[in-house]
């Protein structure tokens, strides 16, 4: 089989710009496609009928797992994966790459080899950017997730993670059904953007990822109060933004001059209460998010900002509160699987480089589960979570056909 024609290029990038089209924004505004939200499920039946047009039995499991399977009907399976929930605005490439590079590999083993020993399967899994819970699906199928924290999980504007899935017919109680046994799956891979300049920056083709990073994300409340903008004199207030603003600004010192630069510290969200110009805010919510290398380095960042949180609270005779919204942890991807992928990166004249992912990935789940292994392609000026989120045409294609080459190798495909 040449190397070059392992897939249609013109194919897979004809279904990337279809899925955009769903939950798309006006033009420039990038797309909205939240998990269990009415575009989401207008993409997932898209889906389902390209992965019965390629020839795949198709289900979808007790977490909203959509899962197509080429070959016997049991026994385990080398699976392709990952997602095609966006964030707010978000591009038309971040997860829906790889989802859509599965179809396409499958496309090609069911035309070439319509009697598989072992099975192939593709997995678009559920919520993975985290509008109810970060990597949702992925960490249900793979037994991480009960149902109270299913039945515990609110979004972003106030609807429960249990009505959004019951209004999707699912049932939030049943979670645990959506649990696999590991040996359900061979290996998983997972082919993505970047979401960063690295590969960009010194003109490679294909990162081959070893690690996914840790993150941890929260809030902090600070409680003050409301009181007269122009009667309240500085010393005398209680400002809830004070303290919180104070907070984001030593907060960033101290991990830029104690931690490094390889920890990443945002703060995305902020909410102020009562919200108006002339009255001193009473309320302050923050979000933070933290992620670095290893869960050590994320609970010392921790600790540190909440001595420094408690600290401005202190002086703007605030207090402040501490919540723990979610914990993906650090994954090391296997060894075995990365070194197949960049001999078959070599085989193919892709120029090639190990590197750690910044960003979580539903692979991040399956690490402690199963052999797991990343495929990433640049992005175009390292932009990503962003309606410029971009990556050569060609660079793509790269993506999916190494892809298809390493899943073939493992299907033993010759
Ligand atoms: O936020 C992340 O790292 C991912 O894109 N879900
Ligand atoms: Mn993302
Ligand atoms: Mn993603």
């Amino acid at each position: 089989m040449e190397n070059g024609t392992l897939i249609s290029g013109e194919r897979l990038l004809s279904d990337l710009k279809v899925l955009a089209g769903f939950g798309a924004l006006p033009a420039g505004q990038g797309i909205d496609r939240p998990a269990f939200s009415p575009a989401y499920r207008q993409a997932l039946a898209w889906l389902r009928a390209r992965m019965a047009d390629a020839g795949m039995t198709v289900r979808m499991d007790a977490a909203g797992n959509l899962i197509g399977r080429l070959g016997p009907e049991h026994g385990s399976a080398i699976v392709c994966g990952s997602h095609v929930d966006t964030v707010p605005g978000g591009g038309a490439l971040d997860g829906a790459l790889g989802v859509m590079a599965g179809i396409e590999i499958a496309r090609q083993i069911h035309a070439r080899s319509p009697d598989l020993k072992t099975a192939f399967e593709i997995v678009a899994f559920a919520d993975e950017e985290g509008a109810f819970i970060s990597l949702l699906g992925s960490r249900a199928m793979t037994g991480q997730l009960e149902a109270d924290e299913v039945a515990d999980s609110t979004g972003r504007d106030g609807e429960t993670l249990s009505a959004a899935m019951r209004d999707f017919g699912l049932a939030p109680e049943d979670i645990r059904d959506a649990s696999r046994p590991s040996q359900d799956i061979a290996a998983f891979l997972e082919l993505h953007i970047e979401q960063g300049p690295v590969l960009e920056a010194e003109g490679l083709e294909i990162g081959v990822v070893d690690s996914i990073v840790g993150l941890l994300s929260g809030t902090l409340l600070f409680h003050g109060q409301a009181n007269h903008a122009g009667t309240t004199p500085l010393a005398l207030r209680r400002d809830a933004m004070r303290a919180a603003a104070e907070t984001v600004t030593k907060g960033f010192a101290a991990v830029e001059t104690e931690f490094g630069e390889d920890v990443r510290l945002t703060f995305g969200a902020f909410k102020l209460s009562p919200d108006a110009s002339n009255v001193v805010p009473g309320r302050a919510v923050l979000t933070f998010e933290i992620r670095a290398g290893t869960d050590v380095i994320i609970d010392s960042v921790l600790a540190r900002l909440m001595a420094i949180a408690q600290d401005c609270a202190r002086r703007a005779r605030v207090h402040v509160e501490r919540s723990i919204a979610g914990r993906d942890a650090a994954a090391a991807m296997s060894p075995d699987l990365t070194a197949r992928i960049l001999t078959a990166a070599g085989r193919l004249g892709y120029r090639a480089r190990r590197m750690p992912s910044g960003a979580g990935h539903d692979a991040q789940a399956l690490a402690s589960f199963c052999p797991t292994a990343m495929v990433f392609v640049p992005s175009i000026g390292g932009i990503s979570h962003n309606p410029a989120e971009d990556t050569a045409d060609q660079d793509l294609v790269r993506g999916a056909t190494l892809l298809c080459r390493v899943v073939m190798d493992l299907l033993e495909l010759g």
